[in-house]
């Protein structure tokens, strides 16, 4: 097993205002992961869906060791996370590229700080630019790019580690429609190539059926896994996977597992706006 979550927590101390719940009560804490339990194996695709405000960006954080468990325990190879991993590969729903450096230095950049000489880390960056089609690119800034362009060079950026384990919280976000769903079969082929583990954020139940080998649904807050569905569809997945019945029978049972916790989130925001107001 590549990652394992044993009953995880993660508790927020509030403060001030914070501290007012949806019910009018003060609370101290914020349960956010309570008793979260998972295992991804290794190579595995694994897509998280979940309620807004659930724990999923949280969880991924203490994934790639950027925050810090209250509880439990998390492994990736057998070994506790405590500190960021340079084994790991990061892609957020910002871009967060360098806007002074060029699409090639930005891609190069992990590699610079690892102590890497120019020109290996120049012919790593040129391949990866070659594998998502930006080679005439190289010399252009970020604001030069598109939102798409500029996603496909943070993946780039991520992937220039050969990192084992990939974590990517809403990483197609921002896009429209036809980009995203480009990039998503843009993925897969890189993903098929080198077969990382990867574990991927999305509110898109169509994103997660069509890219994952399973997919994670969590409850509202306080998140833990409600159920994992396997998605039985055949790679490579290409456009038509989309139109399939197959394709069509997981979407509406993810949703039928998802809805309930949806509309628990929408139910504690509407007491929660109307606390505030009295
Ligand atoms: N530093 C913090 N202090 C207090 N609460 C926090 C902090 N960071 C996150 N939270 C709370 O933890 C909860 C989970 O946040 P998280 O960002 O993981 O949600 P999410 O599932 O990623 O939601 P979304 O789908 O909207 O991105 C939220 O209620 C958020 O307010
Ligand atoms: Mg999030």
């Amino acid at each position: 097993m590549k990652i394992v979550a044993a009953d995880v927590q993660k508790r927020f101390v509030l403060s001030g205002k914070q501290r007012i719940s949806s019910d009018g009560t003060e609370t101290a804490e914020l349960q956010v992961l309570k008793d979260f339990n998972l295992q991804v194996n290794a190579g595995e695709f694994l897509v998280i869906v979940g309620p807004s405000g659930c724990g999923k960006s949280v969880f991924l954080n203490i994934l790639g060791g950027l925050a810090h468990k209250t509880d439990g325990s998390v492994t990736i190879d057998g070994n506790e996370v405590t500190e960021p991993n340079e084994q790991l590969g990061y892609v957020f729903q910002q871009y967060a590229l360098f806007p002074w450096r060029t699409a090639l230095s930005n891609i190069e950049y992990p590699l610079e700080i690892r102590g890497v000489n120019a020109a290996e880390r120049q012919k790593k960056a040129r391949d990866l630019l070659r594998l998502i089609g930006l080679t005439s690119f190289e010399k252009w800034r970020p604001n030069q790019l598109s939102g798409g362009m500029q996603q496909r060079i943070a993946i780039a950026r991520a992937l220039a580690i050969n990192p084992e384990v990939l974590l990517m919280d809403e990483p197609f976000a921002a896009l429209d429609n036809q980009t995203r769903e480009l990039l998503q079969v843009e993925l897969l082929r890189i993903w098929e190539g080198i077969h990382n583990t990867v574990v991927f954020v999305t509110h898109s139940i169509e994103e997660a059926v069509f890219l994952a080998d399973r997919v994670v649904i969590m409850t509202s807050r306080p998140g833990k896994v409600k159920e994992i569905v396997s998605i039985n569809i055949p790679r490579p997945r290409n456009d038509y996977t989309r139109s399939s019945t197959k394709f069509a029978g997981y979407r509406q049972r993810v949703w039928d597992i998802l809805k309930d916790e949806v509309y628990k989130t929408q139910d504690n925001m509407e007491k929660s706006a109307l606390s505030s107001q009295l």
